[in-house]
C-alpha cells in the first residue's frame, strides 16, 4: 500500500445548479476540495452581484457541517452587463469573476455574448481593477466543425482579446487542444488554462465505443488522442499555467439518455482518485499536487490551502459507486475506462 499527501485541492470551475441537484451535488465537491469557482449558467443566469450573493447562501445551506468549503462566485457576462455592479461586486468581494459564454455554445448559454467587441468596456475595466475573465471557448459559428471550435475561437476572438487587453488576467476554461495549450503556454503570465478529469482520461473514441456513449458526452467535446496526449503533457509537467478544473456538470440520466441528450459529465465524487491514477500512470505523481492544489491559486493570486489530504493507492481496483441518487432520479458518476487503485482517505 502507497500513501501520499497534498495541500488539499480547489477546483476552479464546477456547475451546482439549483434545488434538488445543488442540495445532492455541494457535498460532493466540498469532500475534498477546499474552494470552487461556481459557474453562473442557471435558469436564468446570475447576472447581478445580488444573484450570485442569493445563490452562495442557498450553496453555503447545502455544505455539510464537517467540510470547510468556500465557494466563489461568478457573474454570467451578457452585452447588457451593469458595468457599475460587476465592479463594485468584485470589489466588495461578492463574486470572484466574470463568465464568457459565446451565445449558444454550451448548456444554458442562450443569453451569453453574440459580439465580443460590444463588452470590451466591461472587459477593460475588468482588466483596470484585476478581475478574473473565465472563458468557455469555442466557436459559435454553426458551419465550424464542432472538433475545430475551440482552435478557431482562439484564432478569431481570443487573440483579439488578448491583443487589446493584455493586461486582463484570463483562465481559458477546460481546455480540450494541442493549439489551445500552445496559445497558452506562448501567452504572457496573465493567461491560463484548467484542464478537466475527463479530457485527461478520455479521447473521442470513448463517446461511440460499443455503441454511443451519452455520459461521455459534454462540451467542448472530447478530441482525438494527440490533443488528449498534449493535456497531459501539460496537466503533468508542472506547468504553473495549468490547473484542475473539474467542470463537474451534472445532467439527471434522463437528460442524459435521451434522444437529444445534455452536454455535461458529473465526476465531482472521484475526480481526485481519477486524477491520482493518471498521473502515476504517466509517472507524474510528484506533479498531482501543482495541478490539483497550486498551480490554479497562484493564478488568482490566493494563497494555497493550509490543510492536507491522504490519497491511498489500493492492492485491488476499486468499485466506485455508479449513481448519485436524487430522491426517485439519478446522476450517473463518471468513471473512465481504466481502473482506478486510489482512494482518498478522509
Ligand atoms: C456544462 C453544463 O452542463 O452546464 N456542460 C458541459 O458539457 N461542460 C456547460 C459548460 O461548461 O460548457
Ligand atoms: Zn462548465
Amino acid at each position: 500500500m502507497k500513501e501520499i499527501e497534498i495541500i488539499k485541492p480547489d477546483d476552479w470551475h464546477v456547475h451546482f445548479r439549483d434545488n434538488e441537484i445543488l442540495k445532492a451535488v455541494v457535498p460532493e465537491t466540498s469532500r475534498h476540495f477546499a474552494r470552487a469557482i461556481v459557474m453562473p449558467n442557471l435558469m436564468p443566469p446570475i447576472l447581478t452581484g445580488n444573484d450570485a450573493n442569493e445563490y452562495k447562501k442557498k450553496i453555503n445551506k447545502a455544505i455539510p457541517n464537517k467540510d470547510n468549503f468556500n465557494p466563489f462566485m461568478t457573474i454570467y457576462l451578457t452585452e447588457n452587463t451593469d458595468k457599475n455592479d460587476l465592479k463594485q461586486s468584485y470589489l466588495n468581494n461578492l463574486v470572484f469573476a466574470a463568465k464568457l459564454y459565446p451565445a449558444g455554445a454550451t448548456t444554458n448559454s442562450d443569453s451569453g455574448v453574440q459580439n465580443v467587441s460590444k463588452i470590451m468596456p466591461i472587459l477593460e475595466t475588468m482588466a483596470k481593477i484585476g478581475m478574473p475573465l473565465l472563458i468557455h471557448g469555442e466557436s459559435t459559428d454553426r458551419n465550424v466543425d464542432i472538433f475545430d471550435r475551440e482552435k478557431i475561437f482562439l484564432e478569431t476572438t481570443l487573440g483579439f482579446i488578448y491583443k487589446e487587453l493584455p493586461n486582463l488576467k484570463i483562465t481559458l476554461e477546460h481546455i480540450t487542444t494541442q493549439e489551445a495549450t500552445l496559445f497558452v503556454k506562448n501567452a504572457n503570465k496573465n493567461i491560463a488554462a484548467s484542464i478537466t478529469p475527463h479530457h485527461l482520461a478520455l479521447n473521442r473514441n470513448a463517446i461511440f465505443h460499443n455503441g454511443i456513449n451519452p455520459h461521455h458526452y459534454c462540451l467542448p467535446i472530447l478530441k482525438r488522442e494527440h490533443h488528449r496526449k498534449a493535456l497531459i503533457e501539460v496537466a503533468t509537467s508542472g506547468n504553473p499555467k495549468f490547473f484542475l478544473g473539474t467542470d463537474t456538470a451534472p445532467h439527471l440520466q434522463h437528460d442524459k439518455e435521451n434522444a437529444c441528450g445534455c452536454a455535461g459529465i458529473f465526476n465531482s465524487t472521484y475526480t481526485i482518485s481519477i486524477l491520482s491514477q493518471i498521473f502515476e500512470n504517466y509517472d507524474a505523481l510528484e506533479n498531482l499536487e501543482n495541478f490539483v492544489s497550486i498551480n490554479g491559486a497562484k493564478h488568482y493570486k490566493l494563497e494555497t490551502n493550509k490543510t492536507k489530504i491522504k490519497i491511498i493507492k489500493k492492492t485491488n481496483p476499486i468499485k466506485f459507486k455508479k449513481y448519485l441518487k436524487i430522491g426517485t432520479e439519478k446522476l450517473v458518476i463518471f468513471y473512465p475506462n481504466f481502473e482506478i487503485f486510489w482512494e482518498v482517505k478522509l
